[in-house]
């Protein structure tokens, strides 16, 4: 069945720097990011199978196998072109779109980025119980989303080729759906608060978790 992102899977990366303003434009310094935050909320537990939920053409893949070197490293993605460059881009990782293969495992870490605003609100409740029932009793499920109240997110995501059909979810909200779905939230936090001309302010990010204006937040759930 054709999946709306098969018709972007080659062109993921490309698409989403043509979107940014002049100057600003990134990439794999996004998904870098979010792997070092996860492999910091991490530090010193044993991780021994990490799942990349919606993994896309796997840009984080290669960022889980080189930060949790001693971790198997499962992707999914419901398409199928999408999971075809995966597995191209990172042969160390079990990359599928069938989700059946994916629930025979039990889980140390769930990633899930930019995924939950491509998923229609009433089904949301469902996917986020999938992602409950593999994840081991107290492990982590790490969700990045796009934070609505940040005026350069916005810029991004209204020119953005891949986010047209989609919906920024505010941080409350999907709180709600992750409390209906039996996920307790544990850590949350606002993320990605300098874009590339202030990249020299980076490293006082980690003090500023609380402020509503990063691009970007990070929900960290658990099912206990
Ligand atoms: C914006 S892309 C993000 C891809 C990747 N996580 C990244 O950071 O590059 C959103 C991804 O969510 C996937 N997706 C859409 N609906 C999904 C669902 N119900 N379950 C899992 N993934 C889904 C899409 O196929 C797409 O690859």
């Amino acid at each position: 069945m054709d999946n709306e992102f098969d018709r972007y899977a080659k062109s993921y990366d490309q698409d989403l720097v043509a979107a940014m303003p002049p100057g600003m434009e990134e990439s794999e310094y996004f998904a870098r990011y979010k792997i070092e935050h996860l492999a910091r909320r991490c530090a010193g537990k044993t991780i021994t199978r990490i799942l990349d939920f919606g993994c896309g053409a796997g840009r984080s893949l290669i960022f889980l196998a080189e930060k949790f070197p001693h971790s198997q490293i499962f992707g999914f993605d419901p398409s199928t072109e999408s999971v075809d460059l995966a597995k191209g881009r990172c042969g160390a990782a079990h990359v599928t779109s069938d989700w059946q293969q994916v629930a025979e495992e039990k889980y140390d870490l769930i990633l899930a980025a930019n995924v939950f605003h491509h998923i229609p609100r009433v089904e949301m409740p469902t996917r986020l119980s999938q992602c409950a029932n593999v994840l081991q009793p107290g492990a982590a499920m790490g969700i990045f989303e796009h934070n609505p109240l940040n005026p350069l997110t916005r810029y991004v995501f209204e020119r953005c080729i891949f986010d047209r059909d989609a919906e920024m979810i505010p941080r409350n909200v999907l709180m709600m759906q992750a409390a209906g779905a039996g996920l307790r939230v544990r850590k949350k936090e606002y993320t990605l608060f300098f874009p590339k001309p202030l990249a020299a302010l980076r490293p006082i990010e980690h003090w500023l978790g609380w402020l509503p204006l990063g691009a970007q937040y990070y929900l960290e759930l658990t099912n206990k």
